[in-house]
């Protein structure tokens, strides 16, 4: 068990700053997730972390000891890539257990430890398989092995589940879960997949450009984002974004655009200008045309099964809602939308930054 300290941490590759001065604390058993678009820096950071990249700036601790100079072999960490290298010859325990060979264990306690990893993972009957006898889960699952039988401080997972197909990556990750919540390992995990890090992490961090864009608790970064990247970033369909003008009478503000109207009252911002207003399709809730926030036109409806998703015309605007899916809607109907005001996020056009605009009662039911 480790904790592990980023306090400034920076990497050049050349004259390209790929790491732009990273301060995270990580707790010992936390699991963390790096979530971001390709090219943010994850890869990266997690390979610094793990002695594979040089630091170029910056202090990396993990129980509050400098590494930066250690190699990775003494850092006493496991590492799961996207592409894991099977040893093709040999079977699946001769795989799981070849690095505890090559650190000269005795044979004994390494059939022990391929035994308790096997059976962790699930994998107990394919042990004198090889691996092109295995299915691509079961063949993460068996690079998942190796990680897990060196009973490391600390484990990274770079975006493990990419090259699996879909049902078979929500089955490893809820397996990874498990193996967490059994073992209790420091981990940090890698994806460009928000749902993955949603799901899995106790933190998450967003990365963006080699910073990092927010941290925290999952549900709390999903309930106030601190930035338009961050809210459309996190949470699936992705947050509607409606842009209105600022217009103000005697004792209020009103945010409008052509099939939006919103009263609140105050704002910092001036007659005339821009403002950029989100909520969450599924914040989103049908009402009378009285009490409506948002005047809709139904452009395409795509049944889930479990919800519906009607994707609508705001004016020119489009705009997602998920909706029951005994609700009966055709294209082309109006559908009048209101929400929460807890639940209506407000971003500066130009900065993107998310500023705190209080929403009257009244004014959104
Ligand atoms: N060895 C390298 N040399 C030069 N630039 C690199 C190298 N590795 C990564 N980069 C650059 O650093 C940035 C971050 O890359 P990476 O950490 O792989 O991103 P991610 O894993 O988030 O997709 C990218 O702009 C990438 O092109
Ligand atoms: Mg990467």
């Amino acid at each position: 068990m480790a904790s592990i300290k980023l306090e400034r941490l920076i990497k050049n590759y050349g004259t390209f700053r790929a790491i732009k001065g990273i301060d995270l604390d990580i707790a010992d058993g936390a699991f963390v997730t790096f979530v971001g678009p390709s090219g943010c820096g994850k890869s990266t950071l997690l390979r610094m972390v793990a002695g594979l990249e040089e630091i170029s700036g910056g202090t990396l601790k993990i129980d509050d000891e400098v590494v930066n100079e250690l190699e990775p072999r003494d850092r006493d960490i496991a590492m799961v890539f996207q592409d894991y290298a099977l040893y093709p010859h040999m079977s699946v325990a001769e795989n799981i257990g070849f690095g505890l060979k090559m650190r000269g264990m005795e044979a004994g306690e390494i059939s022990k430890r391929v035994k308790e990893a096997a059976d962790i993972l699930q994998i107990s009957p394919l042990l004198e398989r090889k691996p092109g006898q295995l299915s691509g889960g079961q063949r993460q699952r068996v690079a998942m092995g190796r990680a897990i039988v060196r009973r490391p401080k600390v484990y990274l997972f770079d975006e493990p589940l990419s090259n699996l197909d879909a049902k078979l990556r929500v089955d490893m990750r809820t397996q990874i879960k498990r193996l967490h919540n059994l073992l209790e390992t420091t981990t940090i995990y890698v994806t460009h997949d928000q749902v993955e890090a949603m799901t899995l992490a106790d933190h998450i961090v967003i990365l963006k450009d080699g910073i990092i864009m927010q941290q925290g608790n999952p549900v709390s970064v999903y309930e106030r984002p601190i930035s338009r990247f961050v809210g459309e970033f996190i949470g699936s369909p992705k947050m509607n974004i409606i842009s209105a003008t600022v217009s103000r009478d005697s004792d209020k503000v009103n945010f409008t655009n052509e099939g939006f109207a919103l009263s609140v009252s105050a704002c910092e911002k001036a007659d005339g200008q821009l403002i950029e207003v989100g909520i969450r399709p599924e914040h989103l809730i049908p009402c009378d045309k009285e009490n409506a926030l948002i005047a809709a036109r139904v452009d395409v409806l795509e049944p889930l099964g479990s919800d519906t998703h009607a994707i609508c015309l705001v004016g020119k605007q489009e705009l997602t809602a998920r909706l029951d899916p005994s609700l009966r809607l055709s294209p082309g109907d109006t559908l009048y939308l209101r929400a929460e005001p807890e639940k209506i996020h407000f971003f500066d056009p130009e900065s993107g930054d998310r500023l705190e605009i209080d929403v009257p009662q009244q004014a959104a039911a």
